[in-house]
Order: structure tokens, then sequence, then C-alpha cells
């Protein structure tokens, strides 16, 4: 068995009253380097909950995930987030008044993660996504909607991750921009040995995946 990213037993519910309303019960996966996964699910059915234990943003009720075979409370939620997680949004969450160069650095600061020679890294990983050394240098807000999601792509992989977690990624764009951030996902998965999971309402991200996890009826398919 893989010793990347283990869930057991995970259950979530939050108090509603005098009831429980349980999200998930009883989630088993096993997540390995190198592979592509889609969590699908309609609205409500627990994708961006699931996203947030896994990202340590969010803590479940019951169960646990193990990271590398150390359960990531044990590693400490906050070591864990800054040194082993990328990150991607639909909304992509970068910080407006910055350029693409100055979001990935910061992001480099708050690692503990080493990363020599970090602008070299910075304009090597952009241009990796399609973002030119000119747009690299302008405001983010400049940039279309497709390119801002590079960039967020970039910045979860400056700090030298193996996982990346998106939640909707493609939820903003038209379906041929969809089309080059799936590829982009598959790419890592398959080239750079990350281990990328992608929750999404979109059969076209499904497609790509290697695995595809289906949260309303808890089976897994390979
Ligand atoms: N702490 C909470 N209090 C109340 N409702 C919650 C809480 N956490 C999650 N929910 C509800 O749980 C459901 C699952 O949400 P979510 O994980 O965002 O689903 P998805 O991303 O698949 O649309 C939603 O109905 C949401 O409103
Ligand atoms: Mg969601």
């Amino acid at each position: 068995m893989s010793e990347f990213l283990n869930v057991k037993d995970l259950e979530y519910y939050y108090q509603d009253g005098d009831s429980r309303r349980y999200i998930f019960n009883d989630l088993n996966y096993n997540f390995e380097k190198g592979k592509f996964y889609a969590i699908l699910g309609e609205s409500g059915s627990g994708k961006t909950t699931l996203l947030s234990i896994l990202s340590g943003m969010d803590t479940q009720t019951s169960g646990v995930v193990d990271f590398n075979g150390k359960s990531i409370q044990e590693i400490g939620l906050n070591n864990y987030r800054r040194n082993n997680v990328g990150m991607v949004f639909q909304s992509y969450n970068l910080i407006p008044y910055m350029t693409p160069y100055e979001n990935l650095l910061i992001a480099m600061s708050i690692t503990d993660n080493k990363i020599e020679e970090k602008s070299s890294v910075v304009y090597n990983l952009l241009d990796f996504l399609g973002i030119t050394k000119t747009k690299a240098n302008r405001l983010v807000t400049k940039l279309s909607g497709g390119e801002q999601q590079r960039v967020a792509i970039a910045r979860s992989l400056s700090t030298n991750v193996d996982l990346i977690l998106a939640d909707e990624p493609t939820g903003n764009l038209d379906l041929e921009t969809e089309e080059t951030i799936v590829e982009t996902f598959h790419l890592l998965a398959k080239e750079y040995d990350k281990c990328v999971i992608v929750a999404t309402h979109s059969n076209e991200v499904a497609k790509h995946a290697d695995v595809i996890i289906n949260l309303s009826s808890g089976q897994k398919h390979e």
C-alpha cells in the first residue's frame, strides 16, 4: 500500500440543533503520487469539506488522515499546510495588488522548504505555466481568468510540494481554457510525479483523471 496520503474511516458531521448532519462517514482512500484524482459529486455532497480536511484547514469528526505514514495531526496542521500542500481555488485567491512574481515569492516565504535561487525558480515556474516574464511583472488583475489560474497553479508548486489540491479550479473558465488547465494537472501527475486531487462538477475534468471518486455514492472507480 502506498504511504503517501491515506484516509481511514473518515467521518465529518456538523451539529444541527439536537441532531448530527453527516456530510460523509467511513471514507477510505489511498492517494498516490503520479496520479490525478477527480472528486465528483453534486453541490453540497462534501467535496470542499473533504479538500479542507485533506489540506488541514478543517478537522474530521472521526478517522485519520496520514501523510507519509504519519497523521497530519501529529505533523501539526500548520506545518503540514505550509510544507506539504499546494492549494488551487475556483476564484484563484491571488493577491490582487501584486504581480504574479510577487505572489509566488510571498508563498515561498512562508514555507520551511528549502528553495534556492527563488527569483529564477519563480520565472521558470511561471514560464512553465505559459506566463511570460512581461506578464509575470504585471498586476495579476491585468491577466485573464485562465492566466490567473495558471499563476495560482504555479504558486501551488512554488513551495516544492508533492500534493496539489484544487477546488473547482475550472469553475470560472470557458471550455477551451478548462482544457489547458486539466492538461496541466495531468502533466503534473504523469511527468512530475505529483499527487493531484481535484474537486469538480465537470465531466471534462473527470475524463482526464486516473481515478474518479464519487462522493454522493461513496464509491471509488479505477
Ligand atoms: N460547519 C457547518 N455548518 C453547517 N453546514 C455545513 C458545515 N460544514 C458543511 N456544511 C454543509 O455541508 C454540505 C457540504 O458542503 P461542501 O463540502 O461545501 O459541498 P460541495 O463542495 O460538494 O458543494 C453543504 O450543505 C454545507 O452547507
Ligand atoms: Mg464546493
